[in-house]
Formats: structure tokens, sequence, C-alpha cells
């Protein structure tokens, strides 16, 4: 197929697209929800059908890899059936899913079968009674459950992300990396991120990468630097001889943006071009107004091209963007 890639003003190329299924979710996490949280109605987020048309668009511009998120993705009904219908379009190479783990004791099976290969799990401790706390919700031995059960049905790798906010869970980091000597999981410490209008972030309770990683090589030793394999925004590091890797994601501290390759879809049809602008584009209308391939086509490139060369977002300042992490997808 002849592809014309999608390219950015600032010579990078667009390849991944990440896309909230829904914006409902089973949990009530202090750094995404509002106290009133809202969801849209049905026929407000794309329907299956429209994601595919999507996909098949954004393929033809060179995008190869999606990422399904959410709110929660597992709440949607037959997600593996999506799973199964990007699987079978011509130029989709990686299919991942981002998951609170909630559900996924008995869903792994059947989304492994379904082509998703790699997954993502979202838990922020290893304390029952903290996680109540955190997420609102009782759910800690249902998400362990569900980390057992991707690992047991294969996939590779299994990722944890730990969003490290000081004074919550910055008392953990060590024993999140002690999981990597024990099994092949990825944990991946994330620099909160002022994300949601009401969101309980600022800037004194960022931890930042470095340190995260002083913490841990003191305690263990001095991290190995791990480069061959890609961790897309992580820099990722092993423990000697651990079979798992841990990463650090620098949202804050050390910008990512000039090797950024994506672009997101809000459960409700924008599409958006950084995660920490509230610039959007109406895909939603387009696709439903009957736009064909080229129109469909037009409008990501535009959206591309819009792209700013690095977000604004740092430790020591107060603005947030508007939208909640449940409406996004992280
Ligand atoms: N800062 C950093 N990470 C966040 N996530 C949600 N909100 C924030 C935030 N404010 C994470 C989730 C999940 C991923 C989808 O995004 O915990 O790991």
């Amino acid at each position: 197929m002849f592809k014309l890639a999608l390219q950015d003003g600032h010579n990078r190329k667009v390849s991944y697209v990440r896309i909230s299924v829904t914006d409902r979710c089973n949990l009530r996490c202090v750094y995404c929800s509002e106290p009133t949280f809202s969801d849209n109605h049905h026929d407000q987020i794309l329907s299956y059908e429209e994601i595919v048309r999507l996909v098949r668009v954004l393929v033809t511009l060179g995008v190869d890899k999606v990422r399904l998120t959410g709110g929660e993705p597992l709440v949607r009904r037959h997600i593996d059936s999506l799973i199964s219908s990007l699987n079978g379009i011509d130029g989709v190479n990686d299919i991942s899913l981002t998951t609170n783990g909630v559900l996924l004791e008995k869903l792994a099976d059947s989304l492994r079968t379904a082509g998703l290969r790699r997954i993502n799990i979202s838990l922020d401790t290893l304390d029952r009674k903290r996680f109540k706390e955190i997420t609102g919700r009782d759910y800690f031995d249902q998400v362990r459950a569900g980390i057992e059960a991707a690992l047991a049905v294969g996939f590779d790798p299994v990722k944890i992300n730990i969003v490290v906010m000081r004074g919550v869970n910055d008392d953990e980091l060590l024993d999140f990396a002690a999981l990597t000597l024990k099994s092949p999981i990825h944990v991946r410490f994330i620099e909160y991120m002022p994300i949601g209008a009401s969101s309980t972030w600022s800037g004194d309770k960022v931890v930042t990468g470095a340190q995260m990683l002083e913490q841990i090589s003191e305690n263990f030793g001095e991290l190995e630097p791990v480069l061959a394999e890609s961790g897309g925004p992580a820099r990722l590091y092993r423990l000697p001889g651990a079979p798992g890797r841990i990463g650090v994601i620098t949202a804050m501290s050390n910008h990512f943006c000039a090797t950024c390759n994506r672009i997101r879809v809000t459960a409700d049809g924008l599409l958006r071009p950084c995660l920490l602008s509230d610039n959007e584009y109406d895909l939603k209308k387009v696709l439903r107004s009957g736009g064909d391939f080229a129109e469909i086509g037009e409008l990501v490139r535009r959206a591309v091209a819009s792209k700013s060369a690095e977000h604004e977002m740092a430790c020591n300042i107060e603005r947030k963007c508007a939208r909640m992490m449940s409406t996004i997808g992280g």
C-alpha cells in the first residue's frame, strides 16, 4: 500500500494512535476523577465501527501502532471484538491496551486470543488500604489477580504504571522495584502531571525521575541502563540479574517531546495532537457526516501539522489542562 506518512511541522513522524474507547471507569482515582464524575451517553462516544474506519484511514497515513485506553477500556462490552477487528486491518502491527486491571482476570485470555500482545496495568500502591484511599474502591485483590492472569496467558511484556505522588505513595518505590527481581514485569514510574482542572496536583507532589532513580539505586545498587529495547517515552533500567525492567517517564522534569510519535483520540471522538494541550479536532463530526477516507485523512493531517514542538507543563507552574484524564486516555 502506498503511504503518505504523517509528518508534523517539527520533523516528527506520527505512527502511533492512542484511542480512548470509553470515558467510564470502575475506579475513582484521586488524580483522575472530578467529584462529580460524569460520563457520556453511549451515542456520544465512537462506535466500534467508527473506530475501525478511523484506523483504516490512519494506516494509509503510516500509523501502525494502536493502543486502547479509557476511562477503563475493559468496562466497554465486547472489547475483544474490537481488538479482533483492528487485528484484521492490514498495516496494524501492534495493538496494546492500558487498563486498571480490575476486570482483567476474567478477560485476559479472550483479549490475548483476540490478538492483544502487550498490556499496561495501572497500579499506584501495593497496599490494600491505600489502594482504596487512592482509587475510592476496594478492588486491590482483583487487580493483583488481573496481573497474575496477564502473566499467565503470556502478555509480553506486562507493564505496571505507577503515578508517583509525594506523600501519597513515594514510600513504595522500592517495593515496586523489587517486583522486577521476581518476575518479568516492567514497572514504570510516571511523574505526576497536572491533568484535569480540579485534580489534586500541585508542583510539590511531583517526584522527579532523577529522585526516583537515586532512591532505588541507593538501596539496590547500580541500575543498568537498558538501551536496546524501546520503552516508548520511558527510560529503562534493570536491577542486576533481574528478569523485569524499571522505567521512568519524566513527563514533567525532562520532556521527551522531541521524539513524540503519537496522537490521541478521546472517547467522544476528538483528535488530540498532544496529551498536555487542549487543542482538539472534531473527528466524530467528520465520521458521522459521511466523511470519506480523504476527508478524514485531511483532518488528521491538519491536526498532526498543528502539533506543537513541546508542551509547556513543568513542576513550577500552576497551569493545568482542562480535560480529565478519564476522557482523554492516559
Ligand atoms: N499524571 C500522571 N499519570 C497519570 N495517569 C492518570 N492521570 C495521571 C496524571 N495526572 C496515568 C494512569 C495510568 C495512565 C493511563 O495514566 O495512572 O497509568
